[in-house]
């Protein structure tokens, strides 16, 4: 076993776990927060998205000791405002971003994460280019492209980040 802390959501939590234990299962199992979601366990499909220092990792493919000492959101820790839901939640409510939810918890983090790359400068994900871009429906969709949604909501996934962003 090796003892861990790290702060998630905003409070530190120590966690004593062996030391090959994801980070997914770490959050899920160790910490109860099921809102991160186990879809295909390796990487492909984004259900377990969440941010680490602000950026969008799959925590199935890490592992929680390589994260100790970092700063882990979950959906559960993304909500803000006297709603108490954060205003991509409130879009994907508005724009029927789902049906059967499983993903939504990974689309929404990564959205925001995505959000926040792109205020940051990042280059374009479609164009060849450094210059800085539009947020075109295509490139929301290849910023996007980590999450998969079976149920097929992508058009109102895409109409919440735009209404987000706008
Ligand atoms: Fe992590 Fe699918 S469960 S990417």
């Amino acid at each position: 076993m090796t003892e861990i802390r790290m702060r998630v959501n905003g409070v530190t939590r120590t966690l004593d776990i062996e030391p090959w234990v994801s980070l997914l299962d770490a959050l899920r199992d160790h910490l109860a927060l099921t809102g991160p979601k186990k879809g295909c366990d390796q990487g492909a499909c984004g259900a377990c998205t969440v941010l680490a220092d602000g950026v969008r990792i799959n925590a199935c493919l890490a592992l929680a000791v390589q994260y100790a000492d970092k700063e882990i959101t979950t959906i559960e820790g993304i909500a803000k405002g006297e709603q108490g839901t954060h205003p991509m939640q409130e879009a994907f409510v508005r724009h029927d971003g789902f049906q059967c939810g499983y993903c939504t918890s990974g689309q929404i983090c990564s959205a925001v994460a995505m959000l926040t790359e792109y205020a940051a400068g990042m280059p374009s994900a479609v164009t060849p280019t450094t210059e800085r871009i539009e947020l075109t429906d295509d490139e929301i969709r290849e910023r996007m492209s980590g999450n998969l949604c079976r149920c097929g909501a992508y058009n109102g996934i895409l109409d919440a980040i735009k209404d987000v962003a706008a």
